[in-house]
């Protein structure tokens, strides 16, 4: 459904994030300016705050060139376990041989909305974390793909948006999205990225009013 949709938004970002000739530099090929160290801390911060042990897996769905993942396994206080995909192989590429390439089997070329379909060796393992920007996907998929993923999720799921995309959408925060409205969530102060924290063990439940 919509592949004509998704058709079109790979397409946009191939253009938008990897114009041809240029150089793929770190921060613009995952759409920032420059490099998005308050954003990627506040990731920091929540999965710190919700660490369970000294070792911990995190699934990024649109991992992009796999630099927040790479962030993470810099910054936070346990040791990062890093899968990713991407709808677009110049970033899987760049995230498999460049930023995590010691896991370079843990990433792949896919739809977002499809998952855990055609994801390989990611799909039966489960994740301690798992990040997911619902504006990824088309109106009438999140929903469906948020219940598969909470089956996945051992700790947090957490929603995340950047402001610009947010503003682009005339919408408040990472969980003002038809399709995460019923799930459980504490909403973060909003700062250089929207965040929605979902705990593992309440997938679903009343909505609770953004703080
Ligand atoms: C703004 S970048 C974010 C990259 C990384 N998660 C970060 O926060 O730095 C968004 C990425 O999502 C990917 N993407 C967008 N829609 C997607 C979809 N439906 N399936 C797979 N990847 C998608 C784009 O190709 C792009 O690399």
């Amino acid at each position: 459904m919509g592949e004509a949709r998704y058709a079109r938004r790979l397409a946009w970002y191939r253009r938008t994030y990897w114009p041809s000739g240029s150089q793929v530099l770190e921060a613009s090929a995952n759409g920032f300016s420059a490099y998005p160290t308050s954003a990627y801390d506040r990731f920091v911060e929540v999965l710190d705050a919700r660490a369970r042990g000294p070792c911990g897996t995190v699934l990024d769905l649109g991992c992009g060139t796999g630099l927040l993942l790479r962030h993470l396994q810099a910054r936070v206080s346990f040791r990062v376990v890093p899968y990713g995909v991407d709808f677009l192989p110049e970033a899987v590429a760049c995230a498999r041989h460049l930023h995590c390439p010691e896991h370079a089997a843990h990433f792949s070329v896919g739809n977002v909305r499809d998952y855990p379909a055609g994801a390989g060796r990611v799909q039966a393992t489960g994740f301690d974390f798992v990040l997911l920007d619902p504006s990824l996907l088309e109106q009438g998929d999140l929903a469906p793909l948020v219940s598969r993923i909470m089956r996945l999720v051992r700790n947090t799921l957490v929603l995340y948006v950047y402001p610009d995309v947010l503003d682009s959408l005339g919408l408040r925060h990472a969980a003002d999205f038809e399709g995460v409205r019923q799930l459980s969530y504490n909403l973060l102060s909003p700062g250089d990225v929207s965040l929605a924290v979902v705990p593992a063990a309440s997938p679903t439940g009343r909505a609770r009013s953004p703080t």
